[in-house]
């Protein structure tokens, strides 16, 4: 979808879809639905009296043209209260658009940005949440089949209007970086839908060298055998497929000492190992990269937003696979850092490999961790796929995680790190165990797990087992893989 800006008014715009808004509540039209309204007889504020259009957050009503608009036909979409309105809410009505474009096959949207005139939200502000909700909203996943689904078609331009000129470098700046943001997050989500057979550690490992190539990055690419990763190649002694891992590194910052560590957890299939999970969803364990996804798809746009930090991104990738050579319940791995570890249950595998990671980004230099994991069902029990869990030991770091998290639409909720928890992961005959036998607070005694690895550096630790994918759509968000937390981490890098 191409995205342009135009400096011209609603009446005077060629387009197959003309967009307007109206709040909920509202008795008065907003200056664009008004001047529509006009070229259409006032067909719109009649609606509006009649009830039939209420102002429903994303609930959108189409008038063909019979008037005097250039567009083919007009939407009006509801923003809800306008109390309520946030960038959030101008995100779920762009969605409700581009889909309802999608329905009706146009190829053309011209859109006035929501929220800026009335609901007094900044312009530029605005036109990046338009862009996002838009970008985000219309992401099918390609898929594989030959019969192609019409689902997939897309309008192909996404125009922003406004009349007013000394507005248009802001919509410009926003629309730029909201476009820039949503096609990372739709790099990720691209990544995590795709199954593991089409994802392997081998092919994740190369895109990330591609992508690092054409950012102008500097690449790793390890074989953790090689390195003494014996927590990460523990996990992957069941699979064929060799495990990898991998760093990218942009230096926004070059005279800063200061280093952020994205670790993002990559197991490319779970199966749980010896420790089988049930048959019953098994599927879905290929999306246990979706850590690992997010932090490739941020480290993809860093060069084009330049954000003035260091920041490298650490990805363990493996496979968690049965077989006669795989890991067994009682068996004691030594970790990169030296700690052993008594590997109680296969299908915790996910912390296995961040600890090999996160002392790798140490190495590296990193003087802050955050690592990304789809890490428990605990979390799933407790926050569902409403929020990420997140848990650390920099109180600061995870306070303005969450502000952001809330601000973008990707929530973060806090559980606790005790002491008690980090006292359940010793094991009697090595440094540590990777689960507790009573599997209670898992979200937690995970972290614990981690907490060891990372040692006095900040870190916070995000549990995305729960967002990382949804099996329904909602918002801007399509049933499968979230792309959760891009936007929050490029967020957080570009305003902490
Ligand atoms: N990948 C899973 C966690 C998961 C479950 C993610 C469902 C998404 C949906 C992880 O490796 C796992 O199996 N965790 C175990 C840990 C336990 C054995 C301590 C869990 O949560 O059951
Ligand atoms: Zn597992
Ligand atoms: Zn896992």
């Amino acid at each position: 979808m191409k995205i342009d800006v135009k400096c011209i008014s609603d009446v005077h715009v060629r387009s197959e879809l003309l967009v307007v808004n109206h709040y909920e509540g509202d008795k008065q039209l907003g200056e664009a639905a008004k001047s529509a309204d006009k070229a259409l007889s006032g067909m719109i504020a009649k609606m509006v009296k009649e009830g039939e259009i209420d102002g429903k957050l994303g609930k959108i009503t189409l008038i063909h043209n019979t008037g005097r608009l250039k567009a083919k036909r007009l939407a009006v979409v509801g923003l809800g209260k306008r109390e309520k309105l946030d960038l959030d809410a101008v995100r779920c009505a762009a969605a409700a658009v581009v889909n309802k474009a999608r329905e009706i096959k146009a190829r053309s949207i011209a859109t006035v940005v929501h929220g800026a005139g009335k609901g007094g939200l900044d312009i530029e502000l605005a036109s990046k949440a338009l862009v996002e909700g838009s970008v985000l909203g219309v992401y099918r996943f390609a898929g594989y089949a030959k019969e192609k689904e019409p689902a997939l078609f897309q309008a192909d331009r996404l125009i922003l209007i406004e009349s007013d000129r000394r507005k248009i470098k802001s919509i410009r700046a926003g629309a730029e970086l909201g476009r820039i943001i949503a096609e990372a997050e739709n790099r990720a989500r691209d990544l995590v839908n795709a199954p593991s057979n089409k994802m392997t550690p081998t092919g994740f490992a190369k895109l990330s060298g591609h992508i690092a190539k054409i950012s102008k990055l500097k690449f790793t690419s390890l074989d953790p055998k090689k390195e003494g990763m014996g927590a990460l190649c523990s996990v992957a002694k069941g699979s064929d497929e060799p495990p990898r891992l991998v760093a990218i590194e942009y230096r926004g910052n070059p005279k800063s000492k200061e280093k952020i560590a994205l670790v993002g957890k990559g197991i490319t299939f779970d199966s749980g190992g010896i420790s089988l999970k049930p048959s019953k969803n098994m599927e879905e364990m290929k999306t246990d990269m979706a850590g690992a996804a997010a932090v490739l798809g941020i480290m993809s746009l860093l060069s084009d937003i330049k954000p003035k930090k260091n920041v490298i991104g650490v990805i363990p990738l493996t496979e968690n696979m049965p077989s006669g050579h795989a890991t067994k319940p009682g068996d004691v791995a030594t970790s990169l850092s030296g700690y052993t570890i008594e590997v109680i249950n296969t299908d915790a595998e996910g912390r296995l490999i961040l600890a090999d990671a996160i002392t790798y980004a140490k190495k590296r230099g990193a003087t802050k961790i955050i690592d990304i994991a789809t890490l428990t069902g605990g979390c799933i029990i407790a926050l569902g796929d409403t929020a990420s869990g997140i848990i650390g030991n920099d109180d600061e770091m995870i306070g303005q995680l969450i502000k952001i998290g809330n601000e973008c639409g990707q929530k973060m909720w806090q559980l606790p790190l005790y002491d008690e928890y980090k006292e359940m992961m010793k094991s009697k005959i090595a440094d540590l165990k990777n689960s507790s036998e009573t599997g209670k607070a898992s979200p937690s005694t995970g972290a614990a797990f981690l907490s060891k690895f990372v040692g006095d550096t900040p870190w916070a630790h995000l549990d995305i087992a729960g967002t990382a994918c949804l099996t329904k759509s909602s918002k801007y968000l399509v049933e499968g893989a979230t792309g959760v937390p891009v936007r929050a981490i490029i967020e957080w890098l570009l305003n902490y």
